[in-house]
């Protein structure tokens, strides 16, 4: 831990009749955390527990209760307060710090080092939480120069502006490189072979050339119109994958707008696109699992179209495909898009306002 935080610290003014109360005053909303943690460990969860009502489920089950005072989340932060401070009374602290350590640092040592540090340099609360906040975005500039890329820890990936280093500008359906190489982090080994059977413009051989991390990944690349020479040409929904059945450790699929409904006709028929785009879902699928190895993964890039008709639910159909083909789903980030580069609305006949999709879905399947 760095010791940027004490350096700029104001010399503390003299005590007052006021400290007392402030003291009192900062531990007070802590105090009342601090019980209700106790309340639900010690009486809500035994009893939840008596009905059959197991973990997490109870708080979400009180949260939703018309009138409930407390979200999800505090009550879920005070159970965190009170477990790993059941002694918080007793500490040299205020309570308040507790609850930022209890909340904010998952790692027990760590919360250790914060309390030691805060007591040696008599930090305040504001300069304690600075300190925790500013460890926080070390930790994750640190990760980013570690890896190459902008690390996700959360499932949903947004990026304002595709990496340059990967694929090419304005190739028309050209995905954030930074998706990808989350996608090979999270989902590739080192030695995995990896296949972009819709290679575009080769945004998954740049990340594997650019990036040391990924340097002892193997990748092969297809597309139907190859944008270099790095990428063989194929047809895969007419001749399939050109892969060895049982060869393959990662594939990344990523479809052309082109896969799904897109009419504008009175006479438009959403039963008939949905099973068009269906039967190319199914080619897509039934050739990763032919290619895939055993343990191997495969992630795609799927989501809902809706219009006048209503909303056909693709990510959901892709499941239970995958589900049918034996396929175990291991992984569901959400992709939101930059909204100038939404998909065309489907307009066509009479029915409900149509609304655009935002947000694509990456769903990831392991074969067992
Ligand atoms: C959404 S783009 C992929 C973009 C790519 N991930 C990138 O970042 O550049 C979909 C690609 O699929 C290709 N494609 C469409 N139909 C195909 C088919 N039947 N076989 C192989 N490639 C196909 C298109 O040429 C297009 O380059």
């Amino acid at each position: 831990m760095s010791k940027t935080a004490t350096a700029a610290r104001p010399k503390r003014a003299k005590a007052s009749s006021l400290d007392p109360l402030i003291e009192r005053l900062n531990s007070f909303s802590a105090d009342n955390y601090w019980d209700l943690g106790k309340f639900l460990v010690e009486r809500v969860i035994p009893a939840a527990l008596n009905e059959g009502i197991f973990g997490d489920q109870v708080l979400k089950r009180m949260a939703d209760v018309p009138g409930f005072k407390f979200p999800y989340a505090m009550l879920k932060q005070c159970m965190k307060f009170f477990t790993y401070y059941p002694d918080v009374q007793k500490r040299k602290l205020p309570e308040i710090f507790y609850f930022e350590l209890a909340t904010k640092v998952d790692d027990s040592r760590k919360r250790d080092q914060y309390e030691r540090l805060a007591l040696k340099e008599k930090m305040t609360i504001s300069e304690f939480q600075k300190k925790i906040r500013e460890d926080e975005l070390a930790r994750r500039e640190d990760n980013r120069t570690q890896f190459g890329f902008d690390l996700k820890e959360r499932n949903v990936w947004s990026f304002d502006t595709p990496d340059p280093r990967f694929g090419r500008s304005g190739y028309k359906g050209r995905l954030p490189g930074q998706v990808i190489a989350n996608a090979l982090y999270y989902y590739t080994s080192p030695g995995s072979v990896v296949v972009d059977p819709m290679a575009g413009s080769g945004t998954t051989g740049d990340i594997l050339e650019a990036l040391p991390y990924f340097g002892d990944r193997k990748v092969r690349m297809y597309d139907l119109n190859p944008s270099d020479s790095r990428i063989e040409r194929a047809n895969i929904l007419l001749t399939g994958i050109p892969e060895q059945s049982g060869s393959v450790d990662y594939l990344f699929l990523d479809p052309p707008s082109e896969f799904y409904p897109g009419g504008e006709d009175a006479d438009f028929s959403p039963e008939l696109a949905r099973s068009e785009t269906m039967m190319s879902m199914k080619s897509l699928m039934r050739e990763s699992n032919r290619i895939l190895k055993s343990g191997g993964r495969v992630s795609i890039l799927v989501e809902c179209t809706t219009g006048t008709y209503g909303t056909i639910d693709f990510p959901y159909e892709v499941n239970a495909l995958a589900r049918e083909l034996g396929l175990k789903q291991i992984g569901k980030v959400y992709l939101p898009r930059r909204s100038d580069s939404s998909r065309k609305i489907v307009t066509g006949g009479e029915g409900l306002r149509p609304m655009a999709s935002d947000c694509r879905e990456m769903l990831t399947f392991e074969k067992p």
